[in-house]
């Protein structure tokens, strides 16, 4: 299976914490997605979908804080965004536990809004918090 999405340095906001986050969040995505074949059990894949979910929990948490802290006048918009992901992330992994436990659908699911989010999002919401940022800290 081809992977979803590639780190690009057109992602890069010389925020060394977001970068380094950002680069956490891809390579796990791009784990499940390499592996999605040769795993063996709903177990595993779980795991890894939680991995996926943890680093993209901390991630925003950080740039929460760092909004939050700088008084940061989007911080209401940005964090919307941030609870939309959650959103979906959260209804592919219950319908992948619980209705459809094929590991392609799910695929498909998460190559959708995974990549099309992620995409928009760091290129677009995030940028202009590294703009801000880099001002302040
Ligand atoms: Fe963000």
């Amino acid at each position: 299976m081809k992977k979803i999405i590639i780190w690009d340095d057109k992602y890069l906001t010389g925020i060394e914490i977001i970068d380094s986050q950002h680069k956490k969040i891809f390579k796990g995505i791009n784990e499940l997605f390499n592996d999605i074949e040769s795993i063996e059990t709903k177990e595993k894949i779980l795991e890894k979908i939680r991995c996926i979910d943890f680093y993209t929990v901390e991630h925003f948490d950080t740039e929460e804080k760092y909004m939050l802290e700088l008084n940061y006048p989007e911080y209401f918009e940005h964090k919307k965004a941030h609870e939309e992901f959650k959103k979906v992330y959260e209804e592919i992994r219950y319908n992948y536990i619980y209705k459809e436990d094929n590991v392609y659908v799910l695929a498909i699911h998460l190559n959708h809004t995974m990549a099309d989010w992620l995409d928009y999002h760091l290129q677009n919401k995030d940028q202009q918090l590294a703009e801000f940022l880099r001002t302040k800290l």
